[in-house]
């Protein structure tokens, strides 16, 4: 990756400010997810416009003006716009308009599909660097009247700049879903299915609704899987993992998951009790922050794991090289 970056709001939401919201404790939300605040975006900052701050840094660690970019990916549950693509927004706003620009959207799973596409592109040959974003305003889909999943979302945008280079750095991917029980995770009004009305907006139809316990379970299978299964692609071993980067949707889940997976905890990137689950931008942000401490050495294994909506699962094997 030329490049890295990452944005999160100014404002903190603690788990103190969820006593004073919800009947709930600091003590069940650090217990039950390892969270103690999450990044909150301005009611007039826009998903593209953390995009634009995280991309603006990753190219400013790439040493590359938005003009050598041909094309822009955005991962996103919470788009700009129903349509246009926050791609093309984003993509106008860094002052190249005219590139290829599109968006992904499979939820916590975004930026490891977004990085399967951008990084076959590039072997493709279709193009020489993919901008590759994930941002997530997840507050504007959060019901802050439902204690079992309104502690758990923040705001936030990670990005990366994906090159063509002598060495090959995308070693292997393994990408999943399964859509046959929608009610698992989901917003339940506001497409073709139910149509948003004054009613769905009143009884908040149009935040997001989980079943926590049953998607718990399914993250900690998906996680073991996927890495394993990427592990196997690439002909490598769990002992070759520098770093796994997973979503950070839980810390019991991740911590889990090391553990039945025999990999050290100190090899797993948590940011999960700053930033909370930032869906699409979790692992980005995570990246960014690793390499911003120093801690990426070339020839570094990497795995990025993650699951979310959809349902839907994933995990790229990728060797670091800056
Ligand atoms: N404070 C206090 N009590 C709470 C809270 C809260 N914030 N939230 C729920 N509880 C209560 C419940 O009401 C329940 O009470 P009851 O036993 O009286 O019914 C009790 O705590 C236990 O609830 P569970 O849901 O079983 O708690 P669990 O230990 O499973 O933790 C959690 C819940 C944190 C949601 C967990 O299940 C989880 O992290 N699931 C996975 C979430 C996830 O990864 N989502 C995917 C990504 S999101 C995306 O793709 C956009």
């Amino acid at each position: 990756m030329a490049g890295v970056g990452h944005y999160v709001p100014e404002r903190i939401l603690t788990n103190a400010d969820f006593e004073k919201m919800l009947d709930t404790t600091d003590e069940w939300i650090v217990s039950r997810t390892g969270m103690r605040e999450r990044h909150i975006a301005r009611d007039d900052e826009t998903t593209s416009d953390m995009g634009l701050a995280a991309a603006r840094m990753a190219l400013e660690r790439a040493g590359l003006a938005a003009s050598e970019i041909p094309c822009v990916i955005v991962a996103t549950v919470t788009p700009d716009y129903p349509f246009p693509a926050t791609a093309s927004v984003l993509a106008a706003k860094l002052g190249i308009a005219g590139a290829a620009a599109f968006d992904i959207e499979i939820a916590c799973s975004g930026f490891i599909y977004g990085l399967t596409v951008a990084a076959s592109l590039i072997r493709a040959g279709v193009y020489r660097r993919v901008l590759l974003v994930g941002a997530e305003k997840l507050s504007s889909i959060t019901n802050y009247d439902d204690r079992g999943t309104a502690v758990l979302f923040g705001d936030g945008a990670g990005a990366a700049v994906l090159e063509a280079s002598d060495e090959e750095c995308f070693l292997s991917s393994h990408l999943g879903s399964d859509g046959s029980d929608q009610s698992l995770l989901l917003i339940p009004s506001g497409g073709t299915v139910e149509p948003l009305t004054a009613e769905g907006i009143a009884t908040k139809r149009n935040k997001m609704v989980m079943k926590g316990r049953e998607v718990f379970r399914f993250a900690v299978t998906k996680m073991i899987d996927a890495t394993d299964t990427v592990l196997a692609k690439a002909n490598l071993t769990r002992s070759d993992i520098a770093y796994v980067i997973p979503h950070q949707a839980n810390r019991r889940i991740i911590d889990a998951a090391a553990k039945m997976l025999d990999v050290l905890i100190d090899k797993v990137i948590i940011t999960v009790d700053r930033f909370g689950n930032t869906s699409s931008a979790s692992i980005p942000i995570a990246l960014s922050e690793t390499y911003g401490a120093g801690k990426l050495r070339d020839g570094d294994v990497i795995v990025f794991v993650g699951f979310g909506g959809g349902l839907s699962w994933g995990a790229v094997a990728w060797k670091w090289s800056a």
